[in-house]
């Protein structure tokens, strides 16, 4: 294995280029767990290649002059509408862990997610970060338990609960299986010690009906349940169907992720990209929608926020460029896909983030799309 690079080297050119990088600094087995998705991985790989499906329509001659990637959402202020996604234990990937992906989020005016199941403890990365945070919830069989969680989230700072709805049990993950993936004895989920777990399930046991896990896995009460329980905004994350989208609403939710958990979970679900059209339909505006699943260009940006994203999150990517160079590393990650955004946006004549609509992709029912029509007198 190699140790952490301390510069980015000229082939570091896109997020892919992360990938080579910080596989060949991380653990194969832990490899595993920090890239897979679920069964044959077919989500995992239609998250990108939908995007490659929606060709982007050029217009030239408008003037960018003042152009910016800035955008409000839910209270913060972005440099551009890009995120981290919250995921698990960052010190599989680097011994920085979790703060050091804070840091970078902090040096480049982005948002942090952090995993209930983080390496660190959330009010440690809280107090190393510069950036607005705000904290992943998996609510936790022992419900006492889930509220002090919150508490401890809100008592550090964070600004909002991100509470993933999609994952009630782990996907099936042959990759890890067959990598033989345990966790190492310093990696842990530092945030939920004490709690007293539902005995653990292998994840090939026989039977899932009927153990603890699958009957203490929350409903939509407890959605709002959750929504008394905090002043916080809080965002559901994994929604994917309309229906549950209008159901999220009911609840009382103050933002949705259309997300599929970047294949993890059900392999065989559609692409995020192209279930995200029909759950910004039916929220009709109320709360902003976010995406996550297969971003990895700045053009996979400007493609999601054509069909009604307001911002979009970045999973692996993130976790290859901290294996890759730690907090150096995901910051210039992060660089790396605003430029790539703002190059985008200047190509599709979009000025604002607010002048990024369905105008800018050639979609097969849209006929064409007549803007600018002012420029003709
Ligand atoms: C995740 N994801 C995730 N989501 C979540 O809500 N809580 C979590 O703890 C984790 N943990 C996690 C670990 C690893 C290793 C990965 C790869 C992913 C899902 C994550 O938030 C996001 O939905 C996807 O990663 C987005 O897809 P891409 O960008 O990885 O394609
Ligand atoms: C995962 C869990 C932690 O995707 O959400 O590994």
């Amino acid at each position: 294995m190699l140790p952490p690079l301390d510069h980015i080297p000229p082939d570091l050119a896109s997020l892919s280029d992360y990938e080579a990088f910080g596989r060949a600094r991380v653990a194969p087995a832990a490899w595993a767990y920090l890239n897979a998705g679920a069964g044959d991985e077919w989500t995992m790989r239609e998250n990108i290649a939908a995007f490659a499906r929606l060709p982007l329509r050029s217009r030239v001659l408008r003037s960018m002059r003042e152009g910016s990637t800035a955008t409000h959402l839910l209270g913060l202020e972005l440099e551009a509408p890009i995120m981290l996604a919250p995921t698990a234990y960052h010190s599989l990937a680097h011994s920085d862990g979790e703060s050091a992906t804070a840091l970078a989020a902090g040096a480049t005016g982005t948002c942090m997610v952090v995993s209930t199941q983080a390496s660190q403890p959330i009010e440690d990365i809280a107090a190393s970060a510069t950036a607005p945070l705000w904290f992943q919830l998996y609510i936790q069989p022992d419900r006492a338990f889930t509220r002090a969680l919150i508490q401890r989230a809100e008592a550090a700072g964070y600004r909002a609960l991100v509470v993933t709805v999609d994952a009630p049990v782990n996907g099936l993950r042959n990759a890890e299986a067959r990598a033989g993936f345990v966790l190492p004895p310093q990696v842990r989920p530092v945030n939920l010690a004490g709690m007293q777990l539902p005995p653990a399930e292998a994840p090939s046991s026989a039977s899932l009906f009927g153990t603890a896990i699958i009957d203490h896995a929350p409903v939509w009460d407890d959605i709002a349940w959750l929504r008394t329980q905090t002043r916080l905004p809080v965002i559901v994350k994994g929604i994917t169907d309309p229906d549950d989208a209008r159901l999220a609403l009911e609840c009382g939710v103050d933002g949705i992720i259309v997300s599929n958990h970047g294949g993890r979970v059900l392999d065989g679900v559609p692409a995020s990209i192209d279930l995200l059209p029909a759950v910004v339909e039916a929220v009709e505006g109320w709360v902003p929608v976010l995406m996550d699943g297969g971003v990895r260009r700045g053009n996979d940006v400007l493609r999601a926020l054509a069909l009604g994203a307001q911002a979009v999150l970045i999973g692996r990517p993130v976790l290859h460029a901290l294996a890759t160079a730690g907090a150096l590393g995901v910051a210039h990650a992060i660089r790396v896909l605003r430029a790539e955004l703002e190059l985008a946006m200047a190509l599709t004549g979009c000025r604002t983030i607010a002048d990024i609509g369905r105008q800018c992709l050639h979609l097969p029912d849209a006929g064409p799309v007549f803007t600018g029509r002012s420029a003709l007198r």
